[in-house]
């Protein structure tokens, strides 16, 4: 069943039924400014930071759903409707939504008359613009009533949920012309206000929520105020503060009426507060709504946001005879990339934004999807990120974005996070060739006293793996690695303790059979240690580029040990091992009950040429088999039935979910990354295809969003299988982006130039990659006479024959690049 259709002329998909099987949303704002909005116009805004700078509130996990957003409500002479039909959800005439790159339209018509609400965030802009279209479509003139609505979060969105015998006495607002400013505790200590504003006189508003709903016991569907017509011109006194403007309205038949509207955020130096008299300084409002104050200035910002999205999504662009394929690749992946890159796993309609920071290893592997759209802001973050790194290679799991500073809330000790480091590293110079990076100086611990190159934070980085080893050689997996829930330190026996968060309990426990006493020198990962020999070449190559030979050999020497373990301890005879517990027992072997094969090491372990061919086939067939489903492969197999406290929160999701089998499909294309390595590329694509949301069929079964990825879509053991939770905010958006466009397509940025190396299907007769890189555009063209699935004969640019698959003259300008697979 569909809801909608994607229209990739314009770069949108077009949601033509309100009654979404959940909330479909887009975000608005790349820089500071965010909004996220449903295709009923739910959802709320922030500056920077969605827990500690809200600016209009939402409330999750509501009966309905969706509740809290920027609404208009039309008073049509009795019959009260919403463009976007919710809240009030008077069945509409006709009803649209389009969400495209950075801004979303949303259309409804009744009786007559159609409103057409654009909402976007403008290029360095701190504010929503809504522009508003009104349309008398009958044959006779019409006379009707416009609510706009927003309810104001009291800034700390935290705070704002759950301190109420304050925050219902401190709300202030104030009412100027057609503007209304939020102003809550602006005369004490904040700098900021925000403020609601149309281009327009008003002929009323209101600011208290009672009073715009009637009483207490009114919702956001049957507002007493917009049910009878006529505003109160109410100034809201504590309690909740909300911004209402109440314009009436007349159009002759065939005419429109437009109106812009301005959700906008403040922030004056603190000498600046206020004016001489003691009033509150708005000049910067001021300003912010000059920009805006005609329907052809927000045209005109509109188009030059369309026109920045073409050029981000100009730097990478296939053109294929499979249009699922085109506009995955070229349209909604390398958004979902920007995204996932700005909110990192904060604010989406699964995150509250009220959580947690950004995470070390989330944000480096963001960089990895993102960094050909903007290299700089890659740079950037990545030095942040560095800055919270720990004096042994270690690093706080999280950081603040607002301070960039390491938060010890979530502790250290992911052992897996630190060479994420290195692939972001890695990824940002393979694309700019900026090795300056490198010297770059970066603190420890946020620590100027202790900063050091950057390059001294990879070496860390690899020697933490090198220096925290277990009996087997392998690397010990401290509170967790990538897989945040297969926690074998935590052993954790009290409810609603955190199983990343606690330290570990492990000091409280023996060896049921032997009864010695556990440590945490004994649980290890067969996930980074593949991880180790995929990535710890990257850091071995930076060394040489950086004529550091002697520390590449050194470091060389430890992957090549790394292999021996992996093949001595890591393999379980048809796939790789996962994990050795705090007993010392396997972890994801045949000898297990549950969970007898993880997706997790298997990837990377292939990537490293762990075993040859031979572990190769073996472990891809054994994918197939236990992992395989028509919707993507599950993480582990069997599902765990019974929470085995040596395991920690895996074994808390029921069979199917999350971690516990469920299909994350962000690990999918490691397996696709490794198929197409291997030259399997049926089946890489094969496996992109069953997550990739263009191709699937049935959006009533998947149930988010149809143009965005979800972190995970319920596996083969669950009830719900097929069914897709916690859309947007995951690193499934990076990862499978480069497995499509590096791994299958084969346009993979490395330190000597472009290397041009496809996997694909071997039907596929050709296709071509569009690549800006380094300055120079380069149109690819990828032919396939032979139908194999990998391997060039030859290459030439600007017809000339190139030795190798790698361009390595990159000197600018636009070059025609033809390779023949053979
Ligand atoms: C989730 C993980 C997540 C972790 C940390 C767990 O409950 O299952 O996916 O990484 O929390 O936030
Ligand atoms: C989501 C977390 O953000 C990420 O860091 C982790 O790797 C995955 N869940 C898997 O547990």
């Amino acid at each position: 069943m569909k809801f909608g259709f994607f229209d990739d002329a314009n770069k949108e998909y077009v949601i033509t039924s309100p009654k979404t099987p959940y909330p479909w949303i887009n975000y608005l704002g790349t820089q500071d400014f965010f909004s996220l909005i449903s295709n009923t116009a739910g959802g709320y805004s922030f500056y920077k930071d969605a827990r500690l700078a809200r600016i209009t509130r939402y409330r999750y996990n509501n009966v309905p759903a969706d509740a809290g957003g920027r609404y208009f409500y039309i008073n049509d002479n009795g019959t009260v409707w919403n463009p976007g039909w919710s809240p009030v959800k008077t069945e509409l005439d006709e009803y649209v939504c389009r969400h495209g790159m950075g801004y979303t339209v949303i259309k409804g018509k009744k009786n007559g008359l159609s409103a057409e609400v654009t909402f976007f965030v403008p290029q360095n802009f701190t504010g929503e613009v809504q522009k508003v279209v009104l349309k008398n479509e009958s044959n006779e003139k019409k006379s009707f009533k416009l609510f706009s609505f927003v309810e104001w979060c009291l800034w700390d969105a935290q705070d704002d949920c759950s301190n109420f015998q304050r925050n219902f006495n401190t709300g202030e607002v104030e009412i100027e012309g057609s503007t209304i400013y939020h102003k809550t505790e602006y005369k004490e200590r904040r700098n900021h206000f925000a403020f609601y504003t149309v281009n327009e006189p008003i002929d009323g508003f209101d600011t208290d929520r009672e009073t715009f709903m009637g009483s207490i016991y009114n919702d956001f569907a049957d507002p007493e105020t917009v049910f009878s017509g006529e505003p109160k011109n109410s100034v809201a006194d504590g309690w909740s503060p909300v911004a209402s403007h109440f314009k009436k309205i007349t159009l002759e038949a065939g005419e429109t009426k437009t109106l812009v509207y301005v959700l906008g955020y403040v922030e004056n130096p603190y000498e600046e507060k206020f004016n001489a008299d003691g009033s509150m300084n708005k000049s910067r409002a001021y300003e912010m709504m000059k920009k805006f104050d005609t329907a052809e200035k927000a045209d005109a910002a509109l188009a030059e946001l369309k026109e920045t999205w073409d050029a981000l999504l100009s730097k990478y662009t296939i053109s294929s005879p499979d249009e699922k394929l085109n506009r995955q690749v070229n349209i909604w992946n390398q958004y979902q990339c920007m995204v996932t890159f700005n909110l990192s796993r904060s604010a989406s309609y699964f995150e509250s934004g009220i959580g947690r920071g950004m995470g070390f290893r989330d944000s480096n592997q963001d960089i990895l999807g993102f960094v050909h759209q903007i290299p700089e802001r890659a740079r950037e973050r990545i030095l942040d990120i560095a800055a919270t790194q720990l004096e042994d290679g270690g690093n706080y799991h999280q950081y603040q974005p607002l301070t960039k500073k390491g938060n010890d809330a979530a502790g250290t000790n992911f052992n897996d996070d630190p060479l994420w480091m290195i692939l972001s590293t890695a990824a940002y110079i393979k694309e700019t060739g900026d090795y300056g990076i490198l010297n770059e100086m970066v603190d420890y611990k946020n620590d100027p006293a202790l900063a050091q190159p950057l390059l001294d934070h990879l070496k860390r980085s690899f020697y933490h793996v090198v220096n925290n080893k277990g009996s087997h050689g392998l690397p010990l997996i401290g509170r967790a690695d990538w897989n945040d829930c297969l926690n074998l330190n935590c052993f954790s026996r009290v409810p609603g303790e955190s199983f990343q968060n606690t330290a570990s309990n492990i000091a409280k426990e023996v060896d049921p059979e032997t009864g010695a006493p556990l440590n945490e020198q004994t649980a290890e990962s067969v996930m980074i240690a593949g991880m180790f020999t995929y990535i710890g070449p990257e850091y071995v190559e930076l060394c040489r580029r950086m004529g550091d030979n002697a520390e590449a050999d050194k470091a060389q020497a430890e992957i090549d040990k790394m292999k021996q373990a992996i093949i001595d301890y890591g393999w379980d005879g048809e796939w790789f091992l996962r994990a050795y517990d705090a007993y010392g027992k396997k972890v994801g072997s045949h000898e297990n009950e549950e969970g007898k094969i993880f997706i997790e090491p298997q990837g990377f372990c292939i990537m490293s040429d762990i075993g040859g061919k031979e572990f190769t086939e073996k472990t891809m067939a054994s994918i197939e088999k236990y992992l395989g489903t028509e919707h993507g492969l599950v993480l582990n197999n069997p599902a765990f039935t019974k929470y085995i406290v040596e395991y920690g929160e895996i074994s808390t999701y029921p069979g199917g979910y999350k971690e516990n089998a469920g299909i994350f499909c962000h690990n999918n294309a490691w397996i696709m990354c490794a198929a197409a390595y291997a030259g399997m590329g049926d089946v890489a694509f094969d496996y992109y295809t069953r997550i990739a949301p263009a191709y699937q069929e049935d959006e009533k079964l998947h149930r988010t969003e149809p143009y965005v990825y979800a972190q995970m879509i319920a596996g083969k053991d669950a009830k719900r299988f097929g069914e897709a939770k916690n859309s947007w905010l995951t690193g499934t958006a990076a990862w499978n982006f480069v497995a499509i466009s590096q791994y299958i397509l084969g346009v993979i940025p490395d330190y000597s130039g472009l290397k041009i190396d496809p996997s694909i299907p071997k039907a596929w007769d050709g296709y071509t990659v569009t690549r800006q890189f380094r300055g120079a555009t380069f149109n690819i063209k990828v032919e396939n006479p032979d139908h194999i699935s990998k391997g060039i004969k030859s290459l030439t640019v600007d017809g000339k024959a190139v030795d190798g698959n790698i361009i390595t003259d990159i000197t600018g300008g636009v070059h025609e690049v033809v390779a023949v697979m053979g």
